[in-house]
């Protein structure tokens, strides 16, 4: 979003951007949770649990995971006033689409070029945050407002009773001139249904069955109205078995040119009829021909509903109620099927009671999930344990034919690297160890945190010959001198240092930065939440003559 637009949606907040700080992840092994066997030779470990606020979290990963995510999926806060109520609706309304546009930019940035994003909604967001989504990923990038059927029946408080929720779809990137984005060049089709199939059949005709199997019958005319007449599509066919030359009907012509209607004749891909009397040939569509799969429609009736989200919770749970918004399985298993493959990475940053994780894991394709409230650990982390033990019969175990393997690594983000000492001063965070530090350091500087177990100064790199070093020591001259000579030519070593003495000149294979002062401006530090905990606004403004009965005494001297 960085070129002004012509058109645009505007709020209050809009242009504020955090700065946010790259966090490592701490990986909690005693809520990690592996299979204690292998179920199948494809089974997957390295699944991530992510405890914390996303915006933060997903910052963590961009450094990993950037252009490495194939399928994202997000359900979040519907913004339906309710958790709201002491703001006025333009702050609230504000507040959301910042909440959702930060979060939007990272997540962009994670996606594969052919990847994509859905986005569940009701009418309460869903409009603005299709012109939220065109601006991040572009118009042309928009692919579908998918309504999937939620309730089978309308709320009765309403005259129109909404039954459906909006899924919005873009893809990552699309080539200019291509109509479609790459995503959907790369989506599966929906599994051929028994409807479907029976249109493709062995038609009788004059010269016997067709030898190569069945077919479905397709219109060669195509409506001429409304200016769509093609002149040159409109000329005389003959009809092989009668030798006459039939014309197309009245207000249409052709859907082919006159050479492909040779070609299709030709080559007895025009049906004439049983007796071979037809006035109007139908072209064959063999069925060994046709697409493997079916084209997914843009309304989904047969994904489960809110209803059925519930009992499963009541079955992993033992009560309906134990989460609110849960959404069912087979919703997910959809967009799954569509957008991925196995072995791909799904990302859903809202995880709630853990269903996208749930689905991917029986789906066989690799997940990440981010939650920020203690569900992480009373739901996400108990449904998880069943689904990789095998005892969660519900959901889409059952069509996935899902026994159970592989595990997940559940982690919490560090906490901010620097914090305020008793002066004022950003001096390092004393909970980093000395791991921590060169990890988070690596990360700020743009290295990837992999330290050599033979070599005390290789703490990450950047390419093959470049590397990084990170200590709070003070470094004398002698130590940077053999620090030098160990880099040597052809190699380059970032030292981060706490101090050093000796001129930087005398040292070239080495650039030596001191810390913290080489990090201080590159973000904001000891901001740990950035969620729409309520605790965690800006006070609202009072209403118009609202008195504050505290502003005279804050006022006073
Ligand atoms: C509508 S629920 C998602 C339900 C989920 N699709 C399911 O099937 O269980 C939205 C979730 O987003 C979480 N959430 C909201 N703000 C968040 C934030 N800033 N970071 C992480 N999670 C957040 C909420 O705690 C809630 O669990």
């Amino acid at each position: 979003m960085t070129q002004k637009q012509k058109l645009e949606l505007t709020w209050i907040g809009k242009d504020t951007r955090p700065r946010l700080e790259p966090r490592i992840l701490l990986q909690g092994l005693e809520r990690s949770y592996h299979a204690q066997h292998r179920v199948t030779s494809h089974d997957i470990f390295d699944n991530k649990l992510i405890f914390g606020d996303n915006l933060l979290a997903l910052k963590a990963l961009e450094q990993e995971f950037a252009g490495r995510i194939k399928c994202i999926v997000i359900d979040p806060p519907y913004n339906t006033g309710v958790a709201f109520e002491q703001y006025d609706d333009g702050v609230e309304h504000s507040l959301w689409l910042t909440l959702i546009r930060d979060r939007l930019e990272i997540l962009a940035r994670l996606l594969t070029p052919d990847g994509s994003i859905w986005v569940t909604l009701d009418d309460n967001e869903a409009h603005y945050m299709k012109v939220l989504g065109d601006e991040v990923f572009g118009r042309g990038c928009f692919i579908a407002d998918i309504s999937w059927q939620k309730r089978d029946g309308p709320p009765n408080d309403r005259k129109i009773g909404s039954i459906h929720d909006h899924i919005l779809v873009w893809g990552k990137s699309k080539p200019g001139a291509s109509k479609k984005t790459l995503a959907e060049e790369a989506f599966n089709l929906m599994p051929r249904t028994e409807k479907a199939d029976a249109q493709y059949q062995t038609f009788a005709e004059p010269d016997g069955p067709d030898q190569r199997g069945a077919f479905r019958k397709i219109d060669t005319t195509a409506n001429g109205k409304g200016g769509r007449f093609v002149e040159s599509l409109f000329y005389g066919v003959k009809n092989p078995y009668t030798g006459e030359e039939v014309w197309p009907r009245k207000g249409t012509c052709w859907r082919h040119s006159k050479a492909e209607m040779a070609r299709l004749q030709a080559d007895k891909r025009l049906y004439w009829g049983v007796n071979g009397t037809a006035t109007t040939p139908m072209r064959k569509l063999f069925k060994t021909e046709a697409k493997q799969g079916m084209t997914t429609p843009s309304i989904w009736l047969d994904t489960g509903l809110n209803q059925h989200a519930s009992a499963h919770m009541e079955t992993l749970f033992g009560e309906k109620a134990a989460f609110e918004t849960p959404k069912p399985e087979q919703l997910l298993s959809r967009i799954i099927h569509i957008a991925t493959n196995p072995g791909d990475w799904v990302l859903d940053s809202f995880g709630g009671s853990g269903t996208t994780g749930a689905a991917a894991h029986k789906m066989g394709r690799r997940w990440i999930m981010v939650e920020l409230g203690e569900h992480c650990h009373t739901h996400i982390i108990p449904r998880m344990t069943k689904v990789i033990d095998g005892t969660d019969p519900g959901g889409i175990t059952d069509a996935t034919a899902w026994k159970g393997g592989g595990g997940f690594r559940y982690y919490r983000l560090a906490p901010s690297l620097l914090r305020n000492d008793k002066w004022g001063n950003l001096v390092i965070n004393k909970e980093f160890n000395a791991a921590m530090l060169a990890e988070a350091v690596c990360k700020l500087e743009g290295y990837t945190y992999a330290p050599s177990e033979t070599l005390y100064w290789q703490h990450g790199h950047s390419s093959e010959n470049s590397f990084t070093y990170v200590t709070t020591q003070h470094l004398t001259c002698e130590q940077l001198t053999q620090l030098n000579d160990e880099v040597g030519p052809g190699r380059s070593l970032l030292i981060c240092c706490g101090a050093f003495r000796g001129k930087p000149e005398n040292y070239p294979h080495l650039e030596i930065k001191k810390i913290p002062k080489t990090v201080l401006a590159k973000c904001e530090w000891g901001h740990d939440d950035y969620s729409l905990k309520i605790e965690n606004l800006p006070k609202a403004p009072p209403k118009p003559g609202q008195q504050n009965l505290f502003a005279e005494l804050e006022a006073a001297p």
